[in-house]
């Protein structure tokens, strides 16, 4: 068990406060993460002081801020070890995630072809490729689950086909912490010739990533839940994939040439980047990155996997608590309560000031394999220690005298 005071100073999260000034237990990371101040204060001065547009302007703020901007860019390539031309700016792992299916998908997949998902995968990696299955009449298998919750590798190696030619998993799912093996699923995906897509969206947060070691051929995450804003995540491609994909959305910025004969396109990541960006955005991510960095994601991952085991050790000790997943889920909890809906325990929680999220996660697949409508779902953060276990557990006790 690691140390479990916490890794970072709350007071740098003013988030973590009510609006009365107390401690508020905030347990749902994984749907979007509190923000240091200095996120706050770049996304502040990005939108003040420094604020002028991107890629266009002639006068010297203007080409300051188009260095901020680019250099954002370049912080998340070396944050997981790409290269920087290979970093698309999008508004999200969603956008990311439909980005490459209507593009990549459309231009590479035909009726016949098939795709792997699993069944523990988030909406936003289900929904764009049924909208691409309804244009292109692409096949989709989903891979099961093992009994912990993990996604089954083994199971994936029987399945897969050359028919396969993309195969598009969680690094770790949102529900269930489960951890992926990412290289091993690239090798099967490679060996029959299918690419891999990596949601980073909740390893992005609490793991080192490091794309080139993991050989996979996208991987997308959202700023909002890696401790940065809102409206800005990436999209991590190899060069030569990029390279050959058409645009998506048309407009200003992704242009070389325009006539109304003919219009050619720019190189990546521009070419996928139409419009203006959200350029405050991506300064502040860059920001968040800085933070995340210093605190270091390897402690960051051992911090949330302490406090996973002493939630989970304390919530088998009752007899009325269900709990899903495995033992080594990176920083994600997910259980049920004997004669409690999930959203009655989330009230009272919030009653105790703890916020833990009640619902399906938007991954209704995964609530119709563990025989649930929903569950109640812990998610850490860097900022949590011992003393929001101890909220939890108390807003359960007290929960469970309320209902009897
Ligand atoms: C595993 C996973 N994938 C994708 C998403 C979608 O992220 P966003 O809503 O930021 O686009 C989420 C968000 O909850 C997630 O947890």
């Amino acid at each position: 068990m690691s140390d479990m005071s916490t890794l970072t100073r709350q007071a740098d999260f003013p988030g973590l406060l009510t609006r009365e000034g107390a401690p508020w237990h905030y347990l749902d990371t994984a749907a979007t993460a509190q923000k240091p101040q200095v996120v706050i204060d770049a996304m502040a001065r990005a939108l003040g002081a420094d604020y002028a547009t991107v890629h266009r302007g002639v006068y010297a703020r203007s080409a300051e801020m188009t260095l901020a901007f680019e250099a954002a860019r370049r912080r998340v390539a070396t944050f997981i070890g790409g290269a920087e031309d290979e970093v698309v700016f999008v508004r999200g792992a969603t956008e990311a995630i439909n980005l490459v299916a209507q593009t990549w998908g459309l231009t590479n997949l035909k009726a016949g072809d098939r795709i792997l998902l699993s069944v523990l995968e988030h909406h936003s990696n289900i929904v764009p490729w049924q909208l691409l299955q309804d244009r292109t009449g692409v096949e989709i298998d989903v891979c099961p689950l093992t009994d912990d919750g993990r996604i089954d590798l083994d199971a994936a190696e029987r399945m897969l086909t050359p028919a396969h030619k993309l195969v598009a998993l969680a690094h770790v799912s949102n529900v269930l912490g489960s951890m992926l093996d990412v290289r091993r699923a690239a090798d099967l995906a490679h060996g029959v010739g299918a690419k891999l897509l990596v949601d980073g969206c909740q390893a992005a947060p609490r793991l080192p990533v490091d794309v080139a070691a993991l050989d996979c051929d996208f991987y997308v995450f959202s700023g909002h839940k890696l401790y940065g804003p809102t409206g800005i995540g990436v999209l991590w491609a190899r060069k030569d994939i990029l390279d050959s994909m058409p645009p998506w959305h048309g407009g200003g910025s992704m242009i070389d040439r325009v006539t109304f004969a003919r219009t050619t396109y720019a190189p990546p990541p521009q070419r996928f980047e139409a419009g203006t960006p959200a350029i405050a955005e991506a300064v502040a991510l860059h920001a968040a990155i800085d933070y995340v960095e210093a605190v270091g994601l390897k402690a960051a991952h051992a911090h949330e996997m302490a406090l996973v085991e002493r939630t989970r050790e304390e919530l088998r000790r009752r007899n009325d608590i269900r709990l899903f997943g495995p033992e080594d889920s990176a920083g994600i909890v997910s259980f049920a309560m004997d004669g409690v809906h999930p959203h009655d325990l989330g009230t009272i929680l919030d009653e105790e000031g703890v916020a833990i999220r009640a619902g399906h996660h938007c991954a209704q697949p995964l609530m119709d394999h563990l025989g649930v409508p929903a569950t109640a779902r812990v998610s850490f953060g860097l900022y949590n220690d011992e003393t929001d276990v101890d909220a939890l557990l108390r807003g359960i006790a007290r929960t469970k005298k309320i209902f009897g």
